[in-house]
């Protein structure tokens, strides 16, 4: 068997002997998204994963993605032990938003109600009223609006102007970006698509609004692969992270997919959009978390308690 087969079997071997399960996220490799459906976990948008570990009997989640998803699960199971590939696989959004600063900018707004998006620090989260994830935001929000609260919002400047714009709600934003998504292009999208009059325009919510006006579908990475699915149409315009192209093509082998273009690369570039805190995951890293214990998960247990509520709060309201 070659090298990457032999890491995949010691990994399922491990997770096995630990009774240990991994939630992927499916801008991981390919490898361990695989692994995931092989061992009776699961690949999934952020609001699916923080679910599945939550209410899945395993004591020891593997939690494959960027470190907000792995804070999240602990969060939400105080009593399982959590473990990531790479600790330090981050996200552009949880480093623009200190929690001190943050905080602040709560205090200066006391009379608005505080939702924040999954991509943040469990210190952020614990300042919280509501966590949503880019699947259930606008639902959310809507909700809120009708309840006439006015909205303070963090982190995603991109997907808070998408909401304010689809609910009209009364939302003050944070100024903060996705590094990866926030590098698709509105001009050199349109020039693809007039290469590709049928294809299905699909674009996750942290784009530029240049490119979600373009959209035909604007949705969560789940929500994206369910819209190759169900259509008919035969060619796609992906604007996400590539990583989930291998499920996409492996659920949609007939269609063609092709990736939004980003800056300064021509539109027919091939691999442009990918995050690199997402690439820190591999094989090698869930073999060495369960072999050593490396790489848990830990939350001081006053933010934990606090940051508890939002986070529950969501999955009550999308159950
Ligand atoms: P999803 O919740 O759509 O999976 O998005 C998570 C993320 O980090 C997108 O960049
Ligand atoms: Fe964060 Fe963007 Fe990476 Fe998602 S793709 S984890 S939002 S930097």
């Amino acid at each position: 068997p070659s090298e990457r087969t032999q890491w995949k079997e010691r990994a399922a071997a491990l997770l096995k002997q630990h009774g240990a399960v991994l939630v992927a996220h499916y801008y991981v490799d390919g490898d361990l998204q695989d692994l995931a459906l092989e061992t009776g976990g699961i690949v999934a948008d952020s609001l699916e994963m923080a679910r599945f570990g939550r209410d899945h009997a395993a004591k020891t989640l593997v939690v494959a993605g960027v470190r907000f998803m792995g804070e999240s699960a602990k969060i939400l199971s105080p009593d399982k032990r959590v473990l990531m590939p790479d600790l330090d696989a981050t996200c552009s959004l949880d480093l623009g938003c200190p929690p001190d600063q943050f905080a602040a900018f709560c205090d200066a707004h006391p009379d608005r109600t505080v939702v924040v998006y999954a991509n943040t620090s469990a210190a952020v989260k614990a300042r919280a009223d509501w966590m949503v994830t880019s699947s259930c935001a606008l639902q959310i929000v809507n909700h809120l609006k009708e309840r006439g609260e006015k909205i303070l919002w963090a982190p995603d400047r991109h997907l808070g102007r998408y909401i304010q714009e689809q609910t009209g709600a009364d939302m003050l934003a944070w100024h903060g970006e996705c590094i990866v998504h926030d590098e698709f292009k509105g001009l050199e999208l349109d020039l693809l698509r007039k290469d590709h009059p049928d294809a299905k325009v699909l674009v996750h919510p942290e784009s530029p609004a240049s490119v979600v006006a373009q959209a035909d579908v604007v949705g969560s990475t789940t929500q994206i692969l369910n819209a190759v699915l169900k259509s008919d149409a035969k060619t796609f315009i992906i604007a996400t992270d590539n990583g989930l192209m291998h499920r996409m093509r492996q659920l949609a082998p007939g269609k063609t997919l092709l990736e939004a273009p980003t800056a300064g690369r021509s539109a027919t570039c091939k691999s442009c959009a990918h995050c690199p805190w997402m690439a820190m995951n591999g094989l090698r890293g869930v073999v060495h978390a369960l072999e050593t214990g490396d790489g848990e998960i830990h939350v001081e247990e006053g933010i934990r308690a606090k940051a508890q509520g939002c986070i529950e709060r969501m999955l009550d309201f999308t159950a």
